[in-house]
């Protein structure tokens, strides 16, 4: 081989490495796949760099960090549970941010949560101007936790930020990560909710049951209890969750949970479905 072509081909062997490690494959049977997976090594690509790291679980935090990063991963595993005055509806944040944010996004990893301690304050869309990561926080508790804002200096978010700091600190110098958010989709196709309900009825009912409020329990997730999909426990009429834009992609890599399998025209359809079930207005009281 040409010595000027070594460099572009070791580069290519780590990056096809790196695609390895993200690729859903073999063991799907084992029903740790999915945990274990994420604390292999990845590899990504920056600039003329690659960077290399793992994912790091909330219980390897230092023992001076430990407790208050382990009440973060509480709180954003049992929400309602550990803040019950400032979230309202069933959801915990992790029914989103699966594993507690703490996964690479992609197929069947949610809405992750790694680098968020780097990427932010930025540029909110919605606000039209730039945020905290606590102001960012506090979107999701009125909106998809249809509750109250956190006072921005007390415990509870003092708690969750040193959880998202923790399992963020391996990315610190990942200038633009790739994983965070949800992707933007072009599509031709007009979602249909009749079509919509016939997928809901195969492919969703069985685990968020016909009147959309879950409830049950997952039996291979360990014990995982389904949430409210629409009606009074569910996020609110303000969450981004309730716009086609992000519910069809969330759906389209996540559900059926960790067996994501519907088309995007499935997924919009399916998703123009929910859009139309009832869900409580937002509060602007809170
Ligand atoms: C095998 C059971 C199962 C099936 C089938 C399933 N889900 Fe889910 N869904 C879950 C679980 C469990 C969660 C929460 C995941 C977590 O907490 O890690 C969830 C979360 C969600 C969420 C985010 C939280 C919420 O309640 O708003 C949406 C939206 C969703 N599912 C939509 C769907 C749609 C649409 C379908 C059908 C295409 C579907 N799900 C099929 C089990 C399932
Ligand atoms: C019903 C689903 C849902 C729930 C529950 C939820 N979120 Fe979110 N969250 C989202 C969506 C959707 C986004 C925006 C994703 C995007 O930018 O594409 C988001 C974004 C975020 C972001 C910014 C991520 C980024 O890349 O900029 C943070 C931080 C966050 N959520 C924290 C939380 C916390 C903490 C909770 C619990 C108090 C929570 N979320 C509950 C759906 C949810």
């Amino acid at each position: 081989m040409c010595k000027s072509c070594i460099i572009p081909f070791i580069i290519l062997l780590a990056i096809g490495a790196g695609l390895f490690y993200f690729w859903p494959s073999s063991s799907k049977e084992d029903p740790d796949y999915n945990h274990l997976a994420f604390k292999h090594q990845f590899v990504i690509a920056q600039a003329h760099h690659l960077i290399g790291f793992n994912l790091v679980d909330p219980e390897q935090a230092p023992p001076d960090i430990r407790d208050s990063v382990m009440r973060g991963y509480r709180l954003i595993t049992n929400t309602a549970f550990y803040a019950p005055k400032y979230a309202h509806d069933q959801l915990s944040c992790a029914n989103c941010h699966f594993a507690g944010g703490d996964t690479l996004g992609g197929k069947n990893g949610g809405i992750s949560l790694v680098g968020v301690t780097t990427v932010y304050p930025r540029y909110s869309q919605r606000d039209k101007k730039v945020i905290s990561l606590k102001e960012r926080i506090n979107d999701c508790f009125e909106r998809s936790m249809n509750g109250k804002p956190l006072p921005l200096n007390s415990p509870i978010m003092n708690d969750i930020i040193n959880y998202l700091t923790w399992i963020s600190k391996e990315v610190k110098e990942v200038k633009n990560i790739p994983w965070l958010g949800l992707p933007k989709w072009e599509s031709t196709h007009i979602p249909n909710p009749q079509e919509g309900q016939k997928i809901y009825e195969h492919y969703c009912q069985a685990c968020h049951q016909a009147n959309g409020q879950g409830g049950g329990v997952v039996e291979q997730a360990m014990g995982k209890t389904i949430p409210p999909l629409w009606g009074p426990y569910s996020f609110n009429n303000e969450a981004g969750m309730n716009t086609i834009r992000v519910l069809a992609p969330f759906v389209y890599l996540n559900m059926p949970f960790q067996q994501a399998s519907l088309t995007k025209e499935q997924a919009l359809d399916v998703a123009a479905f929910v859009l139309e079930q009832p869900r409580p207005p937002i509060n602007p009281s809170n």
